[in-house]
């Protein structure tokens, strides 16, 4: 007997997709660093399933049909280098590594070329979608050698999440394509997040509206255009009571966030590639603040300054601006990301298909949601647009809601809300959308202290002026 592809790392991620993989009609093999978790996991979950554990790598490796398909689950960093460092005198050529974890792109380029050196082929592949994502179907972002893609093509895209434009997985390009593609996934995610506690912010504090009311209000947004799992998930989570308390689940969590990385390599990446995504690295800041708890408390306490409430006489109104706020920051956050997509493609020759990469989130994965059909569209008719701002299609989403955007800014400021990744994506809008920027201040003052020269409207040449008098 041999297996079909083997699994390592046996926590949620690697067991859930081992058992969905397996439900597809394969034999998969699995291995965990510790014993325990495999045992585990065949004796409960796997029980009479067609999952075959090992307890060595040698025998793990022996239980495979060649060419070897292995998926690795395991930790992003060390860890992974560790057991590919492991796995690799077992190999042989052609065999083909699958690294499905939230790998840091560079660290995917390293790995490839590693893999190379020892003929083995090396596949880099987001996997979105959480624990039931990998069980039941997530969306998979692959990049690396192609033909290693092909080798394991029938069995992704059986595993993978359906929608009525196919199977949610792809192969997007060479070399990092699928983890840099899974990164910026991820920056749109906590953008998108961030959105949606803005909007509670404004509704629980401006107007202080109950958890449940609250939560009935998302889930209209929901039935409508901005349907999506994140979405879905906020309005279920303001309904939840805690258990011990009885009160709103939202009411008893620290207002503390963690962050395990991605969102702030994307912002890394785009600075380095000189790319603008204001509302993803607003949405990293947001979380980097809310981890300073104790001083917030004790600046709040020097303050003595408590919120004051919106003016609700029109609350109709006011709610139904914030849909358009969340909507229209939504779709500005998605413009950053697919511009970010769009430059790290042209950089590192990833040749990525910007309709697939929308079609492959449409299912399975976090930020899945109706609009992106409306990318995928836009992208089909376009395949090489530089910024969906310049698509006719795309500004006409936005253009009419922009209103509802700016309207939430200004009651939120005044009174003392913070709306860092909804009122970025409105400045990100009025910068983009503006034939002049401020930027011929920016010139003068450098060219002024530093004489870094500037270039004129009216004609050619890079200029220098002599300020002091
Ligand atoms: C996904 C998620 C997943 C994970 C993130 C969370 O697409 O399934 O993005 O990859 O939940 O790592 O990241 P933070 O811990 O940084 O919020």
């Amino acid at each position: 007997m041999k297996t079909d592809i083997g699994v390592i790392g046996m926590a949620v991620m690697g067991s859930n997709l081992a058992l969905n993989i397996e439900s597809r009609g394969y034999k998969v093999s699995v291995f965990n660093r510790t014993a325990k978790r495999t045992e585990k996991f065949v004796e409960e979950r796997a029980k009479g399933r067609e999952i075959y554990p090992a307890y060595t790598l040698e025998e793990f490796v022996g239980l495979l049909q060649k060419p070897r398909k292995i998926i690795l689950m395991v930790k992003a960093g060390k860890p992974t280098d560790l057991v590919i460092d492991a796995l690799i005198p077992l190999l042989e050529k052609g065999d083909i590594l699958i690294d499905s974890g939230n790998a840091y792109f560079k660290d995917t380029e390293k790995r490839l070329a590693l893999a190379h050196k020892h003929d083995l082929k090396y596949i880099g592949m987001g996997v979105s979608g959480g624990e039931s994502g990998a069980l039941h179907g997530p969306s998979m972002m692959a990049g690396g050698d192609k033909d290693g893609y092909k080798e394991i093509e029938e069995i992704v895209k059986k595993a993978a999440a359906q929608t009525e434009d196919g199977p949610c997985v792809a192969y997007l390009g060479k070399g990092s394509a699928g983890h840099y593609v899974k990164m910026t996934h991820n920056g749109i995610e906590y953008a998108v997040m961030q959105i949606l506690a803005e909007a509670y912010d404004i509704m629980h504090t401006g107007l202080g509206m109950s958890a449940d009311d609250i939560s009935g209000e998302i889930k209209k947004w929901d039935e409508g255009r901005l349907n999506s799992y994140l979405v879905e998930i906020t309005w279920k989570i303001l309904k939840r009571k805690d258990r011990e308390t009885g009160r709103p689940m939202v009411d008893v969590i620290l207002d503390k966030a963690g962050a395990k990385g991605t969102g702030k390599w994307t912002t890394q990446s785009a600075l380095d590639l000189g790319v603008p995504v204001p509302s993803i690295g607003m949405a990293v800041f947001a979380r980097i603040i809310s981890s300073y708890k104790n001083e917030r408390m004790a600046i709040a306490k020097n303050l003595n300054g408590s919120l004051s409430k919106i003016d609700i006489s029109n609350k109709k109104q006011v709610l139904e601006n914030i849909e358009k706020a969340v909507y229209t920051s939504i779709l500005i956050t998605y413009a950053q990301g697919m511009h970010l997509l769009y430059k790290a493609s042209k950089e590192y020759g990833y040749g990525l298909d910007l309709a697939e990469v929308s079609r492959i989130w449409k299912g399975g994965c976090i930020v899945r949601a109706k609009l992106l059909n409306n990318l995928k569209e836009i992208y089909r008719e376009n395949k090489d647009l530089s910024h969906l701002f310049l698509s006719v299609k795309f500004m006409d989403m936005l253009k009419n809601d922009i209103s509802g955007l700016r309207e939430e800014v200004i009651i939120a400021k005044k009174v003392g809300i913070p709306l860092l990744v909804t009122s970025s994506a409105l400045d990100y809008f009025d910068s983009f959308t503006h034939e002049l920027v401020s930027a011929n201040i920016i010139q003068a003052q450098r060219d002024y202290f530093g004489a870094h020269t500037f270039e004129r409207i009216d004609k050619e040449g890079i200029f220098h002026e002599e300020w002091e008098e």
